[in-house]
């Protein structure tokens, strides 16, 4: 159907969507005088991927994937389309998790397993979590529902592959078919694995991604009980490998939990402390992947919604942890950080997973300490960005340059971490300074630079720790 044309002397970016201003030799004079350059050119797109919904307007453009298209559009009754050149790269994104958020969610656990298809789930969980309401809630539940249902309470805070193999046994001679992962973002990521391991029998660090063949994974229903890791819609799991000792990420989109359940009544218990700490690692998330040097502006926008909602409520769920609002946003934050990390992180996570590691400090802490200092030695690059942020926690702040601004932003962040009793430097937190050779060291070995808007080197890390200590 070519009749919903616009005709000649429609204004560019008059309308449809912003892609429509691409074609301005239906724009009439304005057009004309455009400073952009356009250019005629081939282009490759493949069917769903683009504009504004209204495809019939432009047939040719959807034409199956590798077929070279016209160097020149000609439409009836029109002049020709020049195609200007793009400067934004290619993209692909996906985030089809379905979560169900609400106070007393939990109790609709069965609906949700049954949804699934799931007719004997087995719950995995940490040896902490067996004796909180959170878990009595869940049993309760599943007790007095038609499900058969068993129990794997033994998750590691930093789950193994011999973990995950002991729990694939029972998964394997109990004949379940499914996943409950209640926790924190360990027991979820030992789930995932079990998952893998009933579909893919090969090395777990090749399911990075899927390998072609592998079969369909048993799906998993995640209840997070903090905020902060987000593993619930995350694609990734984190397990320390049996030959190397070290964490491996398993990431592919598969590993996606079928269901998040979100009940922020399961996070009441958590205590001030650990608040502070996971809330700030969705902080960090969000921050982290909004600055990020990857083209993902739908998960630019939802880091932004996650860093306000941290922003606003982080401080009154630690200092009224039984303030179900605060409780409430800060589950959907932690969500949307790990939406927002399909834009892979930065130097504050590489910085974090030694500190882990090598001095034993928790993860979000870790991350909330460097923030700060990583945001320094970024703020050159990111001056715009960070000058967003700043507005964040102060809409006045855009009467600012954008110099000020951002450097507002560091100051709200260090602020942040004052409010909610976040030790401000790493010596503080009781990290010993023998460490920080290797936590250099391992720093510069973790994958999650990679995406910093900044190229960290060795020396670099040696003086972010220095300054961070
Ligand atoms: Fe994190």
């Amino acid at each position: 159907m070519w009749t919903k044309l616009p005709s000649a002397g429609r204004e560019p970016g008059a309308g449809w969507c912003g892609r429509c201003e691409l074609a301005p030799a239906l724009g009439g004079a304005a057009a004309a005088n455009s400073p952009r350059r356009w250019v005629v050119r081939p282009l490759r797109t493949r069917p769903g991927a683009g504009w504004c919904g209204r495809r019939e307007l432009a047939p040719a453009l959807f034409a199956p994937p590798s077929t070279p298209l016209p160097l020149l559009l000609r439409i009836p009754n029109a002049s020709p389309i020049l195609l200007p050149t793009m400067t934004l790269p290619t993209s692909q994104f996906s985030m089809p998790t379905a979560v169900r958020f609400g106070h007393g969610e939990i109790r609709n656990l069965v609906t949700h397993l049954e949804w699934i298809g799931a007719k004997r789930p087995l719950v995995v969980t940490d040896p902490g979590m067996l004796s909180t309401k959170a878990f009595a809630s869940l049993k309760e539940i599943l007790d007095n529902g038609v499900l058969p249902w068993a129990l794997f309470g033994k998750v590691l805070p930093n789950p193994t592959e011999d973990n995950v193999d002991e729990a694939t046994e029972i998964f394997r001679s109990g004949g379940h078919d499914s996943l409950v992962a209640i926790g924190g973002g360990s027991a979820i990521d030992l789930a995932k694995a079990v998952a893998v391991r009933t579909g893919y029998e090969g090395p777990l660090e090749d399911f990075t991604p899927a390998p072609r063949g592998a079969a369909p994974l048993a799906p998993i229903v995640a209840i997070p009980t903090t905020a902060g890791t987000g593993s619930e819609v995350g694609r990734s799991s984190v397990i320390i490998l049996r030959k190397t000792g070290r964490k491996a990420v398993l990431f592919d989109p598969r590993l996606m939990p079928a269901v998040a359940l979100l009940d922020p009544d399961l996070t009441l218990e958590l205590p001030p402390k650990l608040t502070a700490a996971t809330g700030m690692d969705a902080f960090t998330h969000c921050l982290e992947s909004y600055v990020s040097n990857v083209f993902h502006p739908v998960a630019d926008s939802i880091a932004l919604g996650g860093l306000e909602l941290v922003i606003r409520n982080l401080t009154t769920a630690v200092k009224d942890g039984g303030n179900p609002e605060a409780r409430g946003y800060m589950m959907i934050a932690a969500m949307m950080g790990a939406l927002a990390f399909q834009k892979d992180l930065g130097a504050a996570h590489s910085m974090a997973h030694p500190l882990s590691s090598i001095s034993g400090l928790h993860h979000g802490l870790a991350n909330a300490i460097v923030l700060p200092t990583v945001m320094e030695f970024n703020r050159e690059v990111v001056k715009d960005r960070f000058a967003r942020v700043a507005t964040l926690f102060d809409p006045k702040v855009a009467l600012l340059s954008e110099e000020e601004a951002s450097h507002l932003a560091i100051t709200k962040v260090r602020g942040l971490n004052a409010e909610i009793g976040i030790p401000a430097r790493l010596r503080d937190a009781g990290v010993k300074e023998s460490d920080l050779p290797a936590l250099a060291e391992g720093a510069l070995h973790d994958g999650c630079h990679a995406t910093n808007p900044r190229a960290c080197t060795l020396d670099d890390f040696r003086s972010l720790f220095r300054e961070a200590y």
